[in-house]
């Protein structure tokens, strides 16, 4: 199992002004420790222990901030917006007005286009050895969205080992807006290979079903008696081995958004989990958001070599990308992703880890 070692400071050091880049790392009581930069806001480390009692890094990333900028894989643990997920063909409507944002996935945008709040250098403010918070003015128009969005993104690690991300935003304009985390995850160590052995649950009595280029197709589907039944806990192995149209739409694996249950989108109840039998550790997910984004990395190609020296391959890591629905602009009987002018916008995920021996 890879063990840790936390990135160095001095490597996230851009030279520059109060715009450069950083490495901040926050502490518990309980031993785990958490790195972020604040380019893309993004989680770079996430240490916590295992059965043994030694410690994990379970967040897939690089140790220095030149290799995030040379990525293959652009979304590490990075805060996604304006629009996590696609927008069919970049294109949507709002008080009859509409607007492009440049396709950058086939003929769809993606996570809020080609510079979204990934590429970004945020602002930032500690405020406790537990608590950070970034911030992002994002001008109007910039990437075809309407307003100037203010947003902050605030990362709270508390004594129960739970990683609180509390997203809060403002436009001067209506707009539209979806945020979310994209940390690649895998319990047995980043670099430690493949997930599908991992044990998922998610509280979702439906999913949406995608067309060729992954926009849903609009319909609510139920998971029973299909691959995306993980009412129970399952291995992934045993839905991603099923001869299934849709996991072969998702690139060989899941990467779809699960719809969850009524109940389970309230940010107090555990809406997803993960766990390694081998490590031991056992990730829940809460959210106030309505769904989540199950995604097994099938498009990770093996050229990123992460913090431990190894190749990031096909199914490594998984992601659970709690969000409001892909091409919900487009899409009147989806939650709607409207964000009108003036009005404060919040959304709350909590990763949590446990250990079960
Ligand atoms: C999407 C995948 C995409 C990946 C890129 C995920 O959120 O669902 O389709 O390949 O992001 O990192």
């Amino acid at each position: 199992m890879a063990r840790y070692k936390l990135p160095l400071l001095k490597d996230f050091k851009t030279k520059g002004d109060d715009k450069s880049s950083a490495l901040i790392i926050l502490k518990n009581n309980r031993g785990m420790q958490v790195a972020l930069t604040n380019y893309g806001a993004r989680i770079v480390s996430m240490i916590v222990p295992d059965k043994t009692g030694s410690s994990v890094d379970v967040v897939l990333g690089f140790n220095n901030i030149l290799d995030y900028l040379h990525a293959d894989e652009l979304y590490h643990g990075a805060t996604i917006g304006r629009y996590a997920n696609r927008i069919s063909n970049g294109t949507f409507e709002l008080g009859g007005i509409p607007y492009k944002i440049e396709p950058n996935n086939g003929p769809n945008a993606l996570h809020g286009g080609k510079n979204g709040f990934h590429t970004k250098i945020w602002d930032r403010r500690i405020n406790n050895p537990n608590q950070v918070t970034f911030y992002y003015t994002s001008p109007d128009g910039e990437e075809g969205f309407p307003g100037t969005l203010t947003v902050s993104v605030d990362y709270l690690l508390t004594d129960e080992n739970e990683l609180q991300i509390n997203y809060r935003a403002n436009s001067d304009k209506d707009t539209i807006i979806n945020l979310t985390n994209h940390a690649y995850f895998n319990l047995d160590g980043e670099g430690s290979g493949s997930i599908v052995d991992h044990v998922v649950e998610i509280a979702a009595e439906t999913f949406l079903p995608i067309n060729e280029v992954q926009i849903p197709l609009g319909e609510l589907r139920p998971v029973s008696d299909s691959a995306f039944d993980f009412r129970k806990p399952k291995r992934i192995s045993s839905g991603i081995s099923r001869d299934d149209e849709q996991i072969q739409k998702g690139g060989g694996g899941y990467d779809h958004t699960f719809v969850l249950n009524e109940a389970n989108k309230d940010g107090k109840k555990v809406a997803a989990s993960a766990f390694s039998e081998k490590s031991g550790i056992m990730l829940e997910v809460l959210t106030t958001e309505p769904g989540i984004q199950f995604y097994t990395g099938n498009a990770l190609t093996g050229k990123d070599k992460g913090k431990s020296g190894n190749h990031y391959a096909k199914q490594h890591a998984f992601c659970f990308e709690t969000q409001h629905f892909p091409d919900a602009p487009n899409q009147a009987q989806f939650p709607s992703p409207l964000l009108k002018a003036k009005q404060p916008f919040r959304s709350q995920t909590i990763y949590r880890f446990h250990v079960q021996k």
